[in-house]
């Protein structure tokens, strides 16, 4: 992205952050929204309650925030030590949680102590599953530095790691303490990976919001410019997972609809061997939501013309929306559908998918045929080639 203007900076640097809570009983917590957080985030997590804080991050964003966030420890009387992995999904293996598990006793952290997780979904999946299983749980807090970790992976407690059997197959449900998303850290962030971000934004109007559908449409260049848009589409974003959150913790339910896209998506990071160059996570729930949205027009259970504006919004902020838009393809269907049955959202046997009547429609499917899901597919690589 294009560096931050200073106007821009000092128009809302300072501003009062949103504020949006996560109500979980004894779980619950903050999260903040606002320009500049990472400058105050020393008192805010020393209010916690601890003497030392270990920084888990990435070389990419340690290089470019790690000291700041050191230095704003450091003047609450917070010892620091900073732990940074190679960026990128291939980091949320076993090998890497063992070097953060190590680093963090190293780092002599206590569980009265804080792992704070800087950086994006892989950072903070990979720092708060660490955290979960480190002296038995210690606690952590988010500082998501990428749109998609600011809207969806920074908030909910789902932390874990990938397993040559599959994506996030083991993990923890680890709630954070205290989630900062500071918008501003996103001026730094690569165009493709706002894209990917952007996907689960409007994936939040997708599944029971037509009105923020819209907004979307309406203001999307205002999110990627970083003007007060940006806030909004974080805050609206978190809002609505923590409410989903806040119903059904576990995922017994309701949380599921959060997966609108990602068993297409899952298969489809999985087919491309998780490598950064071919999709990244959130190009991969772009590609996944339109493909939810054509597979339930072809059930007929949602309008054609819904499932174009969904394609049509999505390839306008210049993401991918097709199988064919793969780089090096996305395999045949047989493939795809083996790479899903991997999934963990299969229950005796049988698919389940989220799928909508129309935009904001969107309902939990069990037991779709797989039959149907194959045909479909085939379709879909037939008619684009
Ligand atoms: P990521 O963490 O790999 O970050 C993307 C890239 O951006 C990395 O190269 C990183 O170094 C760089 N980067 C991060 N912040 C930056 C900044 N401010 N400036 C410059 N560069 C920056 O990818 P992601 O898209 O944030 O996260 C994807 C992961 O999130 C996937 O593993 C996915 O499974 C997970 N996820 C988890 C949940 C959950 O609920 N736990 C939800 C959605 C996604
Ligand atoms: N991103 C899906 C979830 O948090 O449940």
């Amino acid at each position: 992205m294009t560096a931050p203007t200073p106007s821009r900076r000092l128009a809302s640097a300072g501003a009062e952050p949103v504020r949006v809570p996560v109500p979980l009983g004894e779980r619950s917590y903050d999260i903040l929204v606002g320009r500049g957080l990472i400058d105050e985030a020393g008192p805010r997590i020393a209010a916690l309650g601890c003497r030392a804080a270990a920084i888990v991050s990435d070389t990419t964003v340690a290089a470019l925030y790690a000291k700041r966030l050191s230095a704003s420890l450091q003047a609450t009387g917070v010892r620091t030590a900073t732990i940074a992995v190679a960026p990128g999904e291939l980091s949320k293996s076993y090998e890497t949680l063992a070097q953060v598990c190590d680093g963090l006793l190293a780092a002599r952290i206590e569980r009265s102590d804080l792992v704070v997780a800087l950086g994006g979904g892989v950072v903070g999946d990979l720092a708060g599953f660490a955290a979960a299983v480190v002296r038995r749980g210690v606690r952590f807090v988010q500082i998501p530095t990428t749109l998609l970790a600011q809207v969806d992976s920074s908030v909910g407690g789902k932390t874990g790691i990938n397993s040559p059997h599959g994506k996030n197959l083991v993990g923890a449900f680890h709630q954070p303490s205290l989630v900062l998303a500071d918008t501003a850290l996103l001026d730094s962030l690569p165009l493709r990976e706002m894209r990917a971000g952007y996907a689960e934004v409007v994936k939040y109007g997708l599944i029971d919001d037509p009105h923020f559908f819209e907004w979307c449409e309406r203001h999307w260049r205002g999110v990627f410019a970083g003007g007060p848009e940006r806030d909004e589409a974080v805050a609206r974003s978190c809002r609505a997972k923590a409410a989903v959150v806040a119903r059904d913790e576990r995922e017994d339910g309701d949380r599921a609809l959060l997966n609108l896209g990602h068993t297409f998506a899952h298969a489809l990071e999985r087919m491309t061997g998780y490598d950064p160059r071919r999709l990244v996570h959130g190009e991969a729930v772009a590609i996944g939501l339109c493909l939810a949205f054509r597979f339930s027009m072809r059930l007929g259970l949602c309008p054609g013309q819904d499932a174009g504006r969904v394609a049509g919004h999505l390839a306008t902020v210049g993401l991918p929306t097709r199988l064919a838009d793969v780089p090096g393809g996305a395999g045949s269907a047989d493939a795809l559908l083996d790479a899903m049955a991997q999934d963990k959202k299969v229950k005796d046997g049988a698919l389940t998918f989220i799928l909508a009547r129309g935009i904001g429609q969107s309902f939990i499917a069990r037991g779709v045929e797989a039959d149907a899901v194959r045909a479909f597919l085939e379709e879909e690589i037939l008619a684009q080639s």
